[in-house]
Order: structure tokens, then C-alpha cells, then sequence
């Protein structure tokens, strides 16, 4: 005979609970009023009816794929690719490629996002620094590194002297990834030609990876950020070589204060090779 208590079923989570949980798993903005019913999405065509299906070597034509795909959908990452590295290369200005990517439509993170993050600070600056993608704050105000790992870097480079006017501080991603996931590498393939226009545009002569998803993305480097942060690499625009350091992202060093003391030490690294440029003020 069983002789274990009947399980009681659990009282239904309540409103409250529900949002607590979304909150908690990182889901803390709307994407829809309503939540969609993807079974019956008008905008996706029926399969056809009765087809046969065809012979191995008839394969599918693209067209009836393509039927299937909602019409807004973005295009296949390896077109969106194409298309954004053709893009990016005919802006000739930082004003130009900022339109540019107002007007394209290739990646799917510009779907769920509020406003396009392109950059602060000063374009004439001689540093750059670049960030992996904006979050909740930055994307409700279009101004990269304004939440608290934003507080964090303006004190980080306050600490060498430096402030939104004399550095340029972007991102690889100018769209925040939805509930602040991390973006998918298509997505960061897709995005790369216009952070590329942008360091050739720019043009500065000390370039500052925050964090390893922009070290891996920009400097191309493989290693963890410990093993990649602190020494200098070289960024090749095509037309001359920048010199350019990974460190730790300012929301990395939020959770582990115990490497500030590291992070000193590359921006003591930055700041000297400012000044021997000529360029910031001593600290
Ligand atoms: N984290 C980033 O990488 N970029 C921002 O703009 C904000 C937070």
C-alpha cells in the first residue's frame, strides 16, 4: 500500500510572482502588447497543400522557402552580412555611417530595440573605447555607457584624466539584444563592417577593447580576457596601424571588484602611451 502523503497541487503563481520571475530570468521590457500567437501569424503562409514532396535531386526552390518567412523578417545572416560590409564602406563620414544604419534593415536586434546606440563623446578624440552592446538605460536614451558600468568607465577614465570630451566611447552592437542576452555571432558578424567604418573614421591613435566578446570581435582574439588584457595589439585599418589593448569591461569589474586593481594597471599603460603621443594630461 502506498502509504506516501497525496502531493497538493501548488497554488498558481500570482501576477506579482510572474513578473518577479520574467524580471529575474532577464526578460524586463515588452516587446508586443499582446503576446502573439505564432500558429496562427497571418503573415506565414500555409504549407502547400498536398504537395509531393520533391525528388532528391529537385531541392526545394527558394521561393517557396522564402513564402514561410514573415514579411519583415531580416534577411539570412550571410546576405545581411554581404550587404552590411557593402554598406559600411561607402559612408565617408561618422554622420553618414550613423544614417546608414538608421536606414538597415539586416540585423533583427533593430526590431526589439527602442533607438539606434551609435556613440558619445568626441569624434576628434585620439582614444577610442568599445564596448560590447548597449543595455536597458542606453537604449531608452541612444547614448552608449550611461548605466552603471557606464558611471564605472566615465570614473575609469576620469582616473587618467580623460572625460566624453576628449575620448569616443561605442559599442561593436548598436542595438540592445532583447532582455540584454548576449548577441548571437551572426548578429556580431552582421554588425562588424560598421564598427570597422567606425575605427577607420574615427581614426584614433589608442583603441580600447572593453571586455572579451569587443577584444574577440575587433582585435579578432581568441584568449579569455585575463590572458588578452594589458598588452598592446595591433589594429590594422587598412591605411595605418593603431595600437590597441583589451581590457576589463566596466560591468565585469562591477561584479569583480577584485580586478580594479588590474584594470589600473592597463589604463596606467593607456595613459602612458597617450602621453607619448603627446597627448593626455599626466596623472
Ligand atoms: N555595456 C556595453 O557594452 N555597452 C553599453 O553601452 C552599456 C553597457
Amino acid at each position: 500500500m502506498n502509504t506516501s502523503p497525496t502531493p497538493t497541487a501548488e497554488p498558481p503563481p500570482t501576477v506579482r510572482e510572474l513578473l518577479a520571475f520574467y524580471l529575474e530570468a532577464g526578460v524586463d521590457c515588452a516587446l508586443l502588447d499582446e503576446p502573439p500567437n505564432r500558429l496562427h501569424d497571418p503573415e506565414i503562409a500555409p504549407p502547400p497543400a498536398a504537395v509531393p514532396s520533391p525528388p532528391a535531386n529537385h531541392p526545394v526552390p527558394p521561393s517557396a522557402v522564402m513564402a514561410r518567412a514573415p514579411a519583415t523578417a531580416a534577411p539570412a545572416p550571410d546576405v545581411a552580412i554581404v550587404s552590411a560590409r557593402d554598406a559600411a564602406r561607402t559612408a565617408p563620414t561618422l554622420e553618414a555611417l550613423r544614417a546608414l544604419l538608421e536606414t538597415f534593415d539586416g540585423c533583427a536586434l533593430k526590431q526589439t530595440a527602442t533607438r539606434l546606440v551609435f556613440a558619445d563623446g568626441n569624434p576628434q578624440a585620439r582614444i577610442m573605447f568599445v564596448g560590447e552592446a548597449p543595455g536597458r538605460d542606453e537604449d531608452l536614451e541612444g547614448i552608449p555607457f550611461i548605466g552603471r558600468s557606464g558611471k564605472l568607465l566615465d570614473r575609469m577614465i576620469g582616473a587618467i584624466g580623460l572625460d566624453r570630451t576628449t575620448a569616443y566611447i561605442t559599442n561593436v552592437i548598436p542595438w540592445r539584444p532583447p532582455g540584454n542576452r548576449d548577441p548571437s555571432p551572426q548578429e556580431t558578424q552582421i554588425c562588424l563592417p560598421f564598427i570597422k567604418r567606425q575605427i577607420e573614421l574615427v581614426d584614433p591613435d589608442v583603441l580600447v577593447c572593453l571586455g572579451k566578446p569587443s577584444s574577440q570581435a575587433v582585435l579578432e582574439l581568441k584568449d579569455g580576457i585575463m590572458r588578452t588584457r594589458g598588452r598592446w595589439h595591433n589594429y590594422d585599418t587598412g591605411k595605418r596601424t593603431i595600437r590597441a589593448m583589451a581590457t576589463f569591461h566596466p560591468a565585469y569589474l562591477l561584479r569583480q571588484p577584485i580586478h580594479k586593481r588590474l584594470a589600473w594597471q592597463d589604463l596606467r599603460a593607456i595613459s602612458k602611451a597617450l602621453n607619448a603621443v603627446g597627448i593626455a594630461p599626466a596623472t
